[in-house]
């Protein structure tokens, strides 16, 4: 009888869901989004979204970042104007962290182009503009990985209990 239970139990076990893995996706405030005074609203639409925010610091990005930064779009034409327009400000980057949280902050974003952006989104409710479209945001969890090396140190980073975790995701999807 205890084999039998022993055996439901490592059964149950194989079954139980593989916790998603929580995924960083890096956004920075650019130049207009400061300007425009928009910082608090954009980080509203995170908070509320439910991402949690695990680093946020200003900080004036160089020439070499953001040539690093942009390096899949260096034979571009508006290579040297964006690296120009980004370097003219300060900008404001954050780390927002949740399961599938790239492709969940990008749909929270819209499309590049803001006025073709969708409404509801960021860049569909405040951009006019291709360039001037508020904020960055990773293309895919390597991207991420990359530009989160490029802006934070490993202290800038913070491992935290989030109180509103348990009412964000399922046991299921937080592996418990
Ligand atoms: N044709 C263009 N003319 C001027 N600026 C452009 C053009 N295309 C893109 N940009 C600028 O370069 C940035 C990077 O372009 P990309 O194609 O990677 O768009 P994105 O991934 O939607 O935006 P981001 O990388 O900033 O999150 C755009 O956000 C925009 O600011
Ligand atoms: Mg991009």
């Amino acid at each position: 009888m205890r084999e039998d239970r022993k055996v439901i139990e490592l059964i149950e076990e194989k079954l139980k869901p593989i916790p998603m893995t929580a995924e960083r996706s890096v956004v920075l405030l650019k130049p207009d989004g400061l300007q425009r005074g928009l910082l608090g609203e954009i980080i509203t639409r995170f908070e509320r979204k439910g991402l949690k925010l695990v680093a946020l610091k200003m900080l004036k990005l160089s020439d070499e970042t953001l040539s690093s930064w942009y390096e899949h779009h260096k034979d571009k034409p508006f290579f040297g104007p964006l690296k120009s327009f980004m370097s003219s400000m300060p900008v404001v980057a954050m780390l927002w962290e949740g399961i599938e949280a790239v492709k969940t902050v990008r749909k929270l974003t819209g499309t590049t182009h803001g006025r073709e952006a969708e409404a509801g989104s960021i860049r569909g409710d405040f951009s006019m503009s291709q360039q001037l479209n508020l904020i960055h945001a990773s293309d895919s969890v390597e991207t991420a990985q990359k530009e989160q090396g490029l802006v934070f140190t490993e202290e800038e980073i913070f491992d935290y209990e989030h109180a509103a975790m348990p009412w964000t995701y399922s046991e299921e999807e937080r592996g418990e």
